[in-house]
């Protein structure tokens, strides 16, 4: 049975995760109507699904757990973007304030001595690893390529090798 501070911190999770995976839907969307980002647009869409298998993912857990999973109510997220640096700085961001919420679950986890929980965790400490590095490396890699229209056209048709394979993961 988990514990209610447990549970709730998992919840929170939940939301989070809801949060990422509409962001990142949204970036899609933005993405999409853009002249020639179909590769950052397949990007976001995998992303946000991905987001929502985090999710699903700690709901099921919650529940096998003997808890309650709630699913959250959600603000719309950030829908336009100023340029392509603009969202790949967000989807940065994010993924850092992930990060974070999950340190401080894994956290709690250890201070209230619930080690099968904290076991569950550790699958997601190293997905932000994975993750943060993505993001980072995109950032750098935008970053060289400033406003150069031949560089953002090479980045949007090699964005998918970046992503680590689906069979690799999980
Ligand atoms: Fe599930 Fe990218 O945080």
């Amino acid at each position: 049975m988990l514990q209610k501070s447990i549970q709730e911190a998992l919840n929170k999770q939940v939301e989070m995760e809801a949060e990422s995976s509409q962001a990142y839907l949204a970036m899609a969307s933005w993405a999409e109507i853009q002249p020639g980002l179909d590769g950052v647009t397949e990007f976001f869409y995998q992303q946000s699904n991905e987001e929502r298998m985090h999710m699903l993912k700690l709901i099921r857990y919650i529940n096998e757990r003997g808890g309650f999973a709630v699913v959250p109510e959600l603000k719309q997220p950030i829908i336009t973007f100023q340029s392509l640096q603009r969202v790949f700085e967000e989807f940065l961001k994010h993924e850092i304030r992930v990060s974070e919420s999950i340190n401080e679950l894994v956290g709690l986890a250890l201070m209230e001595k619930d080690f099968a929980t904290h076991n569950f965790l550790q699958w997601y400490v190293s997905e932000q690893i994975e993750e943060e590095h993505l993001a980072r490396t995109l950032n750098d890699k935008l970053e060289l390529v400033g406003d150069d229209k031949s560089g953002i056209y090479l980045f949007d048709r090699d964005i998918m090798l970046f992503r680590p394979k689906e069979g690799g993961k999980k």
